[in-house]
């Protein structure tokens, strides 16, 4: 079978780690006789240089036509000026919105072999395995009104944080779904003892739960829950929460798992279903790492394993998928580190040897 991918590798270390996820996707069609047909376009930074905007038409075009979106990063200090009329970042968020990928999983999981190399006891998170799903096209980052104006006493900026019960509903929905897969436990993350919108978001969430009297339902305060995922990571399974508690939960979250370097993304315009094939763009949750680009150093696992997730859910290609997974994990077992997971005694490996090492086992 033929699966048609728009590859957008953006800006910093984005096209360095986007390489090794390809090579490791070639090495999988090899084994499997699978084409990919790839498609390269622009976004960010890139974008802006040669084409004055962030999301070119072309791209977004090339986006839809395509089975899948493999992305990399976009944003650097180049274009960071608060005075700038276009940033890297509204092409990240104009392909969100554009392409109505409404569902962010982001899966947190700790590698037995990385386990004494976090900041935190191994006792604590030995055995950690959640995912969060954040809502990806409205909340905060969305909302109207949204703007910076003069006022005779000064400037003033707003940011409203907005939601539908429809939108509200449906990832709620994702969320009820995974659980169902999983645990059978949903953690609703809100801040209902604030917001107008999280009060909506939590009677929605109780509304839509009678349709799933085999799933648990517990709500939980993003403060409290910031705290929750240092304290005791192991009781969460899966957590549902709007597009900035999910911004900032996932960073958070990342150190448990070792590195920003380790974790995938999947941003769906649906539920994902097992042999469904449902369309998405998958990306590493880590930035651009401006500092790091082009010196051969980034982790490419985050994107390696964001593609493994397009096998999965895009393609109907889980047995692929696993494969990856468990290469990813092998080559972790022999002791290759790339800088921001190196320990005492491994082996230090630059971004393209840590791609060969997983494109071998693959291939292999
Ligand atoms: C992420 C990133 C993006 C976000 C930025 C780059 C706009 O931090 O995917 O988590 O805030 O969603
Ligand atoms: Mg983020």
């Amino acid at each position: 079978m033929q699966f048609g991918v728009a590859v957008l590798p953006g800006d910093g270390v984005g096209p360095e780690v986007i390489s090794e996820a390809i090579k490791v996707l070639e090495a999988v069609g090899g084994k499997f006789g699978h084409s990919f047909k790839l498609d390269y376009g622009l976004v960010g930074g890139v974008a802006i240089d040669k084409e004055g905007t962030a999301l070119p038409q072309d791209t977004l075009n090339m986006c839809r036509r395509s089975d899948a979106v493999l992305l990399g990063a976009v944003g650097g200090p180049k274009w960071d000026d608060p005075q700038a009329e276009v940033r890297p970042e509204d092409g990240l968020l104009g392909l969100r919105k554009s392409l109505g990928l409404f569902a962010n999983l982001r899966p947190v999981k700790v590698y037995p072999p990385l386990v004494d190399n976090t900041n935190f006891k191994p006792a604590v998170i030995e055995g950690v395995d959640f995912i969060f799903v954040r809502e990806l096209t409205g909340g905060l980052y969305f909302g109207r009104p949204k703007r910076q104006w003069r006022t005779t006493r000064g400037r003033r900026a707003v940011d409203s944080m907005s939601y539908s019960e429809q939108e509200i509903e449906r990832i709620v929905r994702v969320g009820f779904e995974i659980a169902r897969s999983r645990r059978k436990k949903l953690i609703s993350v809100d801040k209902a003892n604030v917001l107008q919108a999280s009060r909506l978001w939590r009677q929605v969430a109780v509304e839509v739960s009678a349709e799933y009297p085999d799933v648990e339902l517990e709500h939980m305060l993003v403060d409290a829950c910031s705290m929750r995922i240092i304290q005791n990571p192991r009781y969460l399974d899966v957590l549902v929460t709007e597009n900035t508690f999910g911004d900032i939960l996932t960073d958070e979250a990342s150190m448990l798992a070792g590195s920003m370097g380790m974790l995938p993304s999947a941003s769906l315009d649906g539920v994902p279903q097992e042999g469904a094939n449902i369309f998405g763009m998958y990306e590493p949750i880590h930035g651009s790492a401006p500092r790091r680009a082009g010196q051969d150093m980034a982790n490419p696992i985050a994107t390696i394993m964001s593609m493994a997730m397009m096998l999965r859910y895009s393609f109907g290609l889980a047995k692929e998928a696993q494969m990856v997974e468990a290469a990813v994990e092998a080559v972790l077992n022999e002791g290759y580190r790339t800088y921001d997971i190196m320990d005492e005694g491994k082996t230090k490996v630059g971004t393209r040897e840590m791609g060969d090492l997983i494109a071998g086992k693959v291939g292999g």
